[in-house]
């Protein structure tokens, strides 16, 4: 590998060309902004494949993504992006801080669904951004948060579509987009830790089953039988 880059709270970051990188999936787990953290054997590998072929699948609706190919199991190339440090948001289905913070009860149905922009910033625990404070910060412009907007709808239409076909329910998707000759390509990963997905009767396959505190073997069953599901 080259030199390393960057490194965050899930992946690793190196230099492979003038324009691409190579992104690590890590075996590491977080949540609470990184206070409660541990480590599942595997769990890189899963999240490497899962985004690997959901990156597949939005490209192939004409939606442009930073995926090349994998190098190896738990290794992604990708398009070296001048990442945004913002979390978009889409929502089907209220759960999550949203029904926390707004009078939304669990379970409300969004359609056309909620968008919403965060900043990175765990110590601010990712504070909701408005369109002038992305302008304020320079993060985005409003031309470019629109841009985001309808590019996050398109995906969520395109992988709820692809994940009720094998049986189960996407609630919302966290994208984070970068930039390359000046136009928006998402970036980053689309995995489980960065959807929330039940079946019909409500069980979770996401993250949440880790933030609820259930044994880490669970998580890694689910994410594994995640995996499974979505692969034909
Ligand atoms: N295509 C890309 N080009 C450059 N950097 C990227 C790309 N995709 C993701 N990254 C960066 O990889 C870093 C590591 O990711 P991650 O571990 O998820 O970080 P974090 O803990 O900040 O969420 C992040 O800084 C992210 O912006
Ligand atoms: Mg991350």
């Amino acid at each position: 590998m080259g030199e390393k880059l960057g490194e965050g709270k899930t992946k690793e970051v190196f230099y492979l060309d003038e324009d691409h990188v190579l992104l690590k999936f890590k075996d590491s787990v977080t949540a609470g902004d990184g206070l409660k953290k541990d480590e599942i054997e595997g769990k890189g590998v899963l999240n490497a494949q899962t985004s690997a072929l959901f990156f597949r699948v939005l490209e192939s609706a004409g939606i442009p993504t930073h995926y090349v190919s994998m190098k190896d199991e738990r290794t992604m190339i990708a398009k070296k992006l001048s990442m945004i440090p913002v979390e978009v948001v889409a929502r089907n289905i209220a759960t999550g801080s949203i029904v926390k913070r707004l009078p939304i009860k669990e379970g409300e149905i969004f359609d056309p669904p909620i968008v919403e922009f965060f900043l990175k910033d765990d110590s601010r625990h990712d504070p909701l951004l408005n369109y002038s404070h992305m302008e304020y910060f320079k993060l985005m412009s409003r031309r470019e948060a629109e841009e985001a907007e309808d590019m996050i709808k398109r995906a969520i239409k395109v992988l709820s579509d692809y994940i009720n076909k094998r049986g189960l329910i996407l609630y919302d998707l966290k994208l984070e987009f970068g930039r390359l000759k000046g136009n928006l390509v998402v970036g980053d990963e689309i995995s489980l830790d960065s959807m929330r997905v039940r079946n019909p009767k409500g069980e979770i396959y996401d993250k949440d089953i880790y933030r609820r505190g259930e044994p880490l073997d669970k998580v890694k069953s689910k994410y594994s039988e995640f995996l499974g599901l979505m692969s034909h």
